[in-house]
């Protein structure tokens, strides 16, 4: 059962894997249970071995959703590219579309930590290009955390952000930024990219991440980091052993077209929900049923 600060309004009978706050975490927190979470939070869920959800969020009525729903932690994913902004990879995606995204999300919010996506070519320059677009999205957009994608190769822009105060979460494993480089493949398969996913999680604990992102890695090898590390490790594809467990919401609501990933569960159907009510409103406008008087004003 998750400790993590309570939601505002909690359902009488939460939802499967809904939030259960306990009394011990409103007294934790000085019973300011609409407070925003912070990393410190994060860093004590996993002392005591809580379990958390995050979902990616890409505007503020989505948000608001979560949000209510007690999601603790929302990432503004660069996934934001293929998902909500038509392109078909998170590569095109600016650090101006991340503000102005991040910013909604923030606004649609009272209590979830919000992490905002580093995007492709904002921080591979080195420490200061991080730092420079991390301040924005802390300073223009509100966010509490940044993520950044890579291990060992982004150690020294994780202590900068990290020396100047701002969070980070790091992410390793499968790396969409680097699509043209990898693919969309497993990683840490085998001993040598075992050892290596082991080294980029290291390091980038190591450099003052508050946690981190394992894409599409075996689930057993993200146990093992899971074990060795101190900060926590959030999954997706990574199996059922890691601290966190992120989905993209547009994924996890069946509101994606096509293929999805065989480690989402669809917990909706929200593409059918919306393409059905499209049809019948489509229907009562075109047979003249739509409008009725109660829906008109005289
Ligand atoms: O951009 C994103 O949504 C992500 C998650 C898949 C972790 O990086």
């Amino acid at each position: 059962m998750t400790q993590l600060p309570a939601a505002p309004k909690q359902p009488e009978q939460p939802a499967q894997g809904a939030l259960k706050p306990s009394d011990s975490s409103r007294a934790l927190y000085g019973g300011k249970s609409t407070r925003r979470i912070t990393v410190r939070d994060i860093a004590a869920a996993k002392e005591r071995g809580e379990k958390w959800p995050m979902l990616t969020a890409y505007d503020a009525l989505t948000a608001s959703v979560f949000d209510e729903a007690g999601i603790p932690v929302m990432l503004v994913g660069d996934s934001a590219g293929n998902c909500h902004l038509g392109y078909e990879t998170t590569v095109p995606v600016t650090l101006d579309e991340m503000t102005m995204l991040s910013a909604a999300v923030v606004r649609g919010t009272r209590r979830a930590l919000i992490v905002g996506d580093l995007p492709f070519g904002s921080y591979q320059e080195g420490p200061v290009q991080a730092l420079r677009s991390a301040t924005r999205l802390v300073k223009e957009a509100g966010v509490g955390a940044v993520k950044l994608e890579g291990g060992e190769r982004s150690h020294r822009q994780i202590e900068l952000l990290v020396e100047s105060g701002i969070p980070v979460m790091a992410h390793i494993g499968l790396t969409p930024q680097s699509v043209n480089a990898m693919g969309y493949r497993v990683q840490g398969r085998g001993e040598e990219a075992a050892a290596q996913l082991l080294r980029d999680a290291k390091a980038v604990q190591d450099a003052g991440a508050f946690a981190v992102v394992l894409e599409l890695v075996p689930a057993e090898l993200a146990a093992e980091v899971t074990r060795v590390l101190h900060i926590p490790t959030v999954g997706i594809g990574a199996g059922p052993e890691t601290d966190a467990q992120v989905l993209v919401w547009t994924d996890m609501l069946g509101l994606t077209g096509g293929r999805v990933p065989k480690f989402v569960k669809q917990y909706a159907d929200l593409r059918e929900v919306m393409a059905g009510a499209a049809r019948s409103f489509a229907e009562d406008v075109i047979g003249g049923t739509f409008p009725q008087k109660e829906h008109s004003v005289h």
